[in-house]
């Protein structure tokens, strides 16, 4: 049968906002057949990536499971490797996706693509501390070593924090959306869900364009002001703005969050890095995504396509 012969892509995290993007998109496109990673097998997510025609792989993305990766990418030709939100004080991030990249090389795996982030701790001399962005750049590090083409992504904001992490609340007739950036700070943030498929689609079909690139997904550059006036202009709805970024703002609207000061640490240096040396390196082209894929939501267009009017959602199952 043709589909035998179309390039087999193996995709970690398969039910993340990402991974069910990547393999949304690489399925339709009819170019790939798809192999989705999942911890469970009969997740709603996981039965309805398998009805878009995946094939179903149980691999939770743990360490010591390396073997178990080496057989999972064996045959693939491409695979999509991300990794899991971990809260610190874990520091498991690094050593996965090392063992995820190092699994890929063992199974002759021809092209991956890692989803990365800048590296804090160098960018900063070690002043600003968020291990989920390092850690993801030393394992991009690791990668570039590695005897296999690779390309990297690097995804902005995404705009599903708002809805999933730092939902609205109501006081009185007025909707609060606490969020984590100064008002009038201008952010990069995309739609992970309907973003991340396309420029992945693009890499996998042009893997040699690409060895050793990073590219940046992002939808819309804007600031929580101008995401909360456009908020109340798509929805009708009463809304303001709070101020989630300072310590006292974020435990104020999140006071579960004082549970684990790591995580509030992480939080606060995450921002703290956006606003003073930026998301994104300087030299990373924040339009070429966007040119690639003129689809690319911006937030005006993910509150319309979505309908999201400020209730708190959740996209595992
Ligand atoms: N939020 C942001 O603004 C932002 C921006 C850029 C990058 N990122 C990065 O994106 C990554 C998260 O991506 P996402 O939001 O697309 O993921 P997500 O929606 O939170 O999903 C994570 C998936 O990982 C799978 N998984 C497998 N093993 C796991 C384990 N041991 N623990 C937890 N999950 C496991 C789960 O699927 P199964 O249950 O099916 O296995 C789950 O669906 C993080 O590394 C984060 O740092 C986030």
């Amino acid at each position: 049968m043709s589909t035998d012969n179309k390039p087999l892509i193996a995709v970690t995290g398969a039910t993340s906002k990402q991974g069910r993007s990547v393999v949304a998109t690489l399925l339709e496109s009819q170019r790939f057949r798809v192999r989705a990673l999942t911890r469970r097998r009969d997740s709603p997510e996981a039965l309805r990536l398998e009805k878009l025609g995946a094939e179903i792989v149980a691999a939770p993305l743990e360490l010591g499971l390396q073997k178990e990766f080496v057989a999972a990418f064996k045959g693939a030709d491409g695979a999509f490797l991300m990794t899991p939100p971990i809260a610190p004080p874990e520091t498991t991030e690094a050593p996965l996706g090392r063992q995820l990249a190092d699994a890929a090389v063992e199974a002759g795996v021809g092209h991956i693509v890692f989803s990365t982030l800048e590296n804090v701790d160098k960018i900063t001399g070690g002043t600003k501390y968020a291990p989920h962005f390092t850690d993801k750049a030393r394992v991009a590090d690791h990668i570039g070593g590695l005897p296999i083409s690779h390309s990297f992504v690097m995804l902005a904001f995404f705009y599903t924090n708002l809805i999933e992490y730092y939902a609205p609340r109501m006081e009185g007739d007025t909707l609060l959306l606490p969020i984590y950036l100064p008002e009038d700070f201008r952010a990069p943030f995309v739609d992970p869900l309907t973003a991340t498929g396309p420029v992945v689609l693009e890499i996998f079909s042009n893997p040699e364009r690409y060895n050793g690139k990073t590219l940046p997904i992002v939808g819309d550059i804007i600031s929580p002001r101008e995401m909360v006036e456009t908020f109340r202009r798509v929805t009708g709805r009463k809304a303001e703005y709070r101020n989630a970024f300072t310590r006292d703002g974020l435990l104020r609207y999140f006071p579960e969050f004082a549970a684990n000061e790591f995580f509030v640490r992480e939080l606060l240096g995450m921002v703290e890095f956006a606003v003073e040396y930026g998301y994104f390196g300087k030299e990373q082209d924040l339009e070429w995504s966007r040119r690639l894929n003129p689809q690319t939501l911006n937030w005006e267009q993910f509150l319309r396509t979505t309908g999201w009017r400020g209730d708190k959602r959740s996209f595992g199952d």
